[in-house]
Formats: C-alpha cells, structure tokens, sequence
C-alpha cells in the first residue's frame, strides 16, 4: 500500500527475484513483490489463460500494438499479425541492435522459456563466474537450485519412440554422423505429464504447441515452484501490474521505492510510494540495468560505481534452420519442449540445441536455437534528453556467434547435402541474427557489486538476477541464475540481517 514500510522489497519476480523471496521469508522477513506484469491466474475468452505459440492474441506481446514472433517467415509468409495493445507476456523489446525477448508477468522469465535446465560444465564454470567458488557451487547451490526448480531428465526408451521427438532423433542422427557429442537436456516439464498427453489422457500442452507465451500445464515454471513456496510462507505479498520507476536513499533510513501503478493497457493508473530497509534488483538483466543507470545518472543513486550497466551480452544466441531431404521428415506433430543439444563449445564455441517448430505440418526443416561464446560485451548508457536507457549492442556483433554456429552446420550439411533455410526470417536470411532470448550482465558480479550481489555505495541494495552474469553463461541460463541467487542471498541473511 502507498506509503507503507517494509522490511524487504523485491523488484521483479523471476528467477532471482523468487529465490531472494522465499529464502527472506524463511528467515522470518516480511517481502513486498513488485511485478510490472500480469498474475496470470485468470482464463481469457477461449477458457485458457495462455494462447497458442501458433495462434498469438492479445495475450501475447507486451504493449505491442503488432506480435513480433522469432520465426518472422514461413514459406515466404509473414507470420505476424496486428493485435490490441495489452500487458502481454512476452515482451520483445527493442534496442538499435538487438530485439531481447523477456517474460512479463508474476514467474518473469519461466513463463515464457522452454524450460531447458542446464547447469554448465564445471570446467567451463570458471569462465563464467571467476570470483565464485566453484567448489561450492556444484557441491550445495547447482543441486539446490535444480532440487528447487524441478528439474527432470526425459526418459530415453519412450524418447527413442515417441512421435512428437521425431526432429529431435533426426537431429541426434545428423549430428552423430558428423562426429558431433549429441546430448539429453534437462527441462522442468513435467515428463510424466507429457507421456499422458501423448497417450491421449491430459490435456495437451507441449504437444498442443504450447510455449512462448505460456503453457497452461506441464510446465513447472516458478508459479508452481519456488513462489508457492514463498507464498506458503505467508511472508511474502505480491503486487502485479505495478512497476518500480525509483529508488533513493530515504530521510530515516532505508530506501524510498517509488511505483507506478498501471492498467492492462501500460497506462500509469496511480503513482506510490514506499519505504524499504533493504531492495533485491530482481528486475531481470535488462530491467535492472535500466533502472540502475537511471538512477545513477538522475542522481537519485550517485555512488553506484562506474560498472552499472557493463558487461551485458546476449549469450551467442543465434538461430538457423537447415533444409532436410524427403527422406528425412521431421514430424507434423512436435512437443514444443527442446530435449537435446549438440556440443561443439569446447572445439567451436558453440553449443546447439534442437529446437522445434510446432507448425502441425512436415516441413522438413530443423530448426536450432546456439548459444555461442561470442567475446562480445555492450553497455546500457542513459540518455537524459529522450528519458530512455540506451544499450551499445550492434547487430555485427553478432559475427562470431555465426562462425560458431556454422562450425557445427557447415559440417552437417556438407556430410548429409543438404543446405540451410532461407525462408524463416525473413527473404532469404539463414541466420536470425537481430535476437536474444538469453540476456546477461549489466551489473556485474564482483564489478558492480560485491561478490554476493551487494551494489557498490549503499548498504542494503542488492542486484540477485541475470545482470550480475557478465553476458555468457555457456548454456541455458537460468540454472546458473538460480544457483547464485541461492548463493548470494544465504550469505546475505547470514550476515546482513539483524
Ligand atoms: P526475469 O526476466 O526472469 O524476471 C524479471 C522480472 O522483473 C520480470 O517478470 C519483469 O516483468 C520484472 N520487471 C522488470 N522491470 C521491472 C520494474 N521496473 N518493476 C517491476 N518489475 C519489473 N533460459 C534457460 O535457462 N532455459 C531455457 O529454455 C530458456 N528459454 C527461453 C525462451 C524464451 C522465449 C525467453 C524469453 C527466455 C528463455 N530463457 C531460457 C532465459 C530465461 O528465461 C532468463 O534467463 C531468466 O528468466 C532470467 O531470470 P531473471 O531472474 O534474471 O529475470
């Protein structure tokens, strides 16, 4: 409520922020939630609270007035379709480079992503994190965060005969013929609940192409995970569609967080204040960083250091499909849920996951979502004359990231004759190179703030989200989010707690 005093505030509610939430609350802390985006909790017209990957609505972008899918081009066919302006849920948000793709709503990012749940290679972990010990990490936070989300392997024997994993066994076959290390992954959907729809007795999610913009069953996203723990504490609150535009040092202590309250439309319906001892930037990479340069530069937070808004990458993600012969289909029904990937990071810098396109058509196509060690890093700047924070990312950048991709390609379609895609986005592209789904860094671990998450130049401000990794975590990203905020915020209640 406005003006109302709390213990600790929260400023988004995806992974990071989740984390920080349950484990205060466990340790006797009343937490406020802020959230920008919808609960999610309510069906729409049609009876279903998330809409078809292939069927996007109002529900499905972010203030957009036009949808904006990955795929932009099927068949030389524009995919994307005017729609009402609404709080949707997946926000694509555009900087002069790059369009990042970002979760809105109570669960952040999990509402929106495939799930995949990797936890990187611990010969890579030192490269990602080099001040954390690793030790630690894959001894007591890897294995809590992936006990807490849920995570799950696919089991083998029904993969080696299930339909909807079709494009994924031609994937493994293309890859293993080139000589390529092919692998399972780890996901938060629920397997057993995917054997039942594939026998026909749940109700269809993941093969009813379900994904994207939410999946109404299977999907263990942090609704059903870490925040109904949290909410079962009875310490934490949630408010949605309130979105955290300040935060300064206030008169008695403490930080004054100002809110702006907004309708389903992005209209600001009231402005509040609040007082908190202590504020989790939760606010995902790219939401903290905004806010954390803004701040610095409006004076509002002067001693942050010169780090804010350094070190962001987008993980290498890129994207290409790859035309099959017509012996080679890869089935018309496919479950929207990736499974596998090919490992080329150690030789090539890239790490492929088989990806699929739930069109409900054959199309012959496989499709790929890489994340490549691209060495490149950008910088959120503000600039005061449009009130907007602007990220340094060019689309070139993206270079490395093909030539690490291809490294993998290149090899398979000289070894099977076949070529790649130049129809999914946009006339004749193969590579969707204006795009990430994985954003990182920004505040920067160790850099912007201490090695657990404590901002530079105030006591009590604490970042707990993907900005504090500096802009590549090797694989999938959200495992290794959830780890460190299990490891920072234990610290933390540990010593910074009265
Ligand atoms: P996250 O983005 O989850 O949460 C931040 C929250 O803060 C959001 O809910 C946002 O609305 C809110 N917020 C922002 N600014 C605010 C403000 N000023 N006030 C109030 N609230 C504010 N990763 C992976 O490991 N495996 C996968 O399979 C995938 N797949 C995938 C697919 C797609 C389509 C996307 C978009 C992303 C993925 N990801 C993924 C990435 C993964 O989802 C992402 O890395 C995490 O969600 C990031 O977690 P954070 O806690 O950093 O922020």
């Amino acid at each position: 409520a406005d003006g109302a005093r709390v213990p600790a505030l929260v400023i988004g509610t995806g992974y990071g922020g989740s984390v920080a939430a349950l484990r205060l609350a466990q340790a006797g802390v009343d937490v406020q939630m802020i959230e920008m985006g919808m609960s999610w909790d309510t069906p729409g017209s049609d009876g279903k609270i998330f809409p078809k990957v292939t069927t996007p609505d109002y529900r499905s972008f972010w203030l957009r007035t036009r949808t904006k899918a990955p795929l932009s081009n099927f068949l030389g066919f524009p995919i994307d379709k005017d729609v009402p302006k609404y709080t949707g849920i997946l926000d694509a948000e555009d900087f002069a480079g790059i369009t990042v793709y970002q979760g809105r709503g109570v669960g952040g990012g999990s509402l929106v992503n495939g799930g995949m749940a990797v936890t990187p290679k611990r010969a890579n972990f030192a490269a990602v994190l080099p001040s954390v010990n690793a030790d630690e990490m894959y001894d007591t936070y890897y294995p809590r965060a992936n006990a807490g989300l849920g995570v799950g392997m696919i089991d083998p024997a029904w993969f080696d005969t299930a339909d909807c994993y079709q494009f994924s066994r031609v994937g493994r076959k293309h890859a293993q013929r080139s000589g390529f290390a092919w692998t399972f992954v780890p996901d938060v959907y629920d397997w057993d609940y995917m054997k039942q729809e594939a026998a026909g007795t749940a109700t269809k999610s993941a093969l009813a192409g379900e994904i994207l913009y939410g999946n109404n069953h299977g999907k263990k996203s942090l609704v059903q995970t870490y925040l109904a723990q949290a909410k079962a504490t009875g310490r934490v609150a949630i408010s949605a569609l309130h979105k955290v535009t300040s935060v300064s040092p206030a008169a008695g202590g403490g930080y004054t967080v100002t809110i702006d309250q907004i309708n389903t439309t992005g209209d600001t319906v009231a402005t509040k204040t609040v007082t908190a001892d202590r504020v989790f930037f939760a606010a995902g990479s790219v939401g903290t960083s905004k806010l954390l340069v803004k701040l610095k530069a409006t004076g509002a937070l002067p001693n942050l250091n010169g780090e804010v808004g350094k070190g962001w990458g987008e993980n290498g993600n890129v994207m290409c499909g790859r035309a099959n012969h017509m012996w080679d289909p890869t089935g018309k029904l496919q479950s929207t849920i990736p499974c596998s990937g090919i490992d080329n990071w150690d030789a090539g810098g890239a790490f492929a996951e088989v990806a699929p396109l739930p069109t409900g058509i054959e199309t012959y196509a496989s499709f790929y979502l890489s994340i490549t060690k691209n060495p490149n890093r950008a910088e959120f700047t503000w600039n005061a004359a449009t009130g907007k924070a602007e990220l340094s990312w060019q689309t070139a950048w993206k270079q490395p990231s093909i030539s690490m991709a291809k490294t993998i390609f290149d090899k398979i379609n000289s070894k099977e004759g076949t070529i790649y895609r130049t129809d999914l986005f946009g006339a004749n592209k193969i590579w969707n190179d204006t795009l990430t789904y994985h954003p990182l860094g920004g505040a920067v671990l160790n850099k912007a703030t201490d090695n657990y998450g404590r901002l530079h130049g105030y006591t009590g401000l604490y970042v707990i989200d993907g900005a504090l990794i500096p802009g590549n975590a090797s694989v999938n990203p959200f495992v290794t989010i959830t780890a460190l905020a299990e490891r920072n915020i234990e610290k933390i209640i540990a010593t910074d707690l009265p």
